[in-house]
């Protein structure tokens, strides 16, 4: 790939072969909003929070997944990207409990997001119960915003033992075993990356939902 450099909120950044306009950014210190990517599980590409506003092109596209070139002039904040980061975060409030996720609070807070404008919050995903089918581990998927990070921890990410994959269609897709088996049942192997890598505590550990529980 060709070296140089590109301009990122007006600081000039060189170029690392391979590198994302995300880390691009990074390195100069300019932080930008994201949700689904994670370095660990090397997911990218999915929820579009991370937009941001290239020169000469007509839409703006997601910082995690697009390769940065020499000569880029790049924008990561603009009232055109902040309207798409907000209805990103209104529907994702709409869909999940995020009452784990104080990041993601954060981000609906700083983005004026206003998820009540689009109707009630829908059901589908926020009747399911909580998954307690290991020593180790609960998985509640009222909380799971479909990331993916904990299929790709799992997967080719990490642990390389695929136990998760998805389940159910549209918005009441989540992951899950195949055939929806109890985790022990699977080629788990409870190495916990998976619970590392949620943000949203859906997949949380059993002793701190006991704690947690013990508080009430
Ligand atoms: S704990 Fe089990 S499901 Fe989670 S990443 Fe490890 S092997 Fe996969
Ligand atoms: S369980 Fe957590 S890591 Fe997995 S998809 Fe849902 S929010 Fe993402
Ligand atoms: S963080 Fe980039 S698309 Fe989700």
């Amino acid at each position: 790939m060709r070296r140089g450099p590109l301009v990122i909120d007006g600081y000039l950044v060189e170029v690392e072969p391979g590198e994302t306009l995300l880390e691009a950014a990074r390195r100069v210190g300019v932080e930008i909003p994201t949700l689904c990517h994670h370095e660990r599980s090397g997911t990218r590409g999915l929820c579009r929070l991370c937009v941001v506003e290239v020169e000469g092109s007509s839409r703006p596209v997601p910082a995690c997944a697009t390769e940065a070139a020499p000569g880029m002039v790049v924008r990561t904040e603009s009232e055109r990207i902040a309207a798409v980061r907000r209805v990103v975060l209104e529907l994702l409030a709409l869909e999940t409990d995020l009452s784990l996720d104080a990041d993601t609070q954060a981000l609906l807070e700083r983005y004026h997001a206003r998820p009540e404008r689009w109707g009630a919050p829908l059901a589908a995903r926020r009747k399911r119960e909580a998954i307690e089918d290991n020593p180790f581990f609960v998985r509640d998927y009222a909380k799971c915003y479909t990331c993916r990070r904990c299929i790709d921890a799992c997967g080719d990410g990490v642990q390389g033992v695929w136990a998760y994959s998805t389940l159910g269609r549209g918005l009441e897709t989540v992951p899950g075993t195949p055939l929806d088996l109890p985790l022990p049942e699977t080629s788990c192997v409870f190495c916990g990356n998976c619970v590392q890598v949620c943000p949203t505590g859906a997949l949380t550990p059993l002793q701190e939902v006991l704690l947690s529980e013990g508080e009430r």
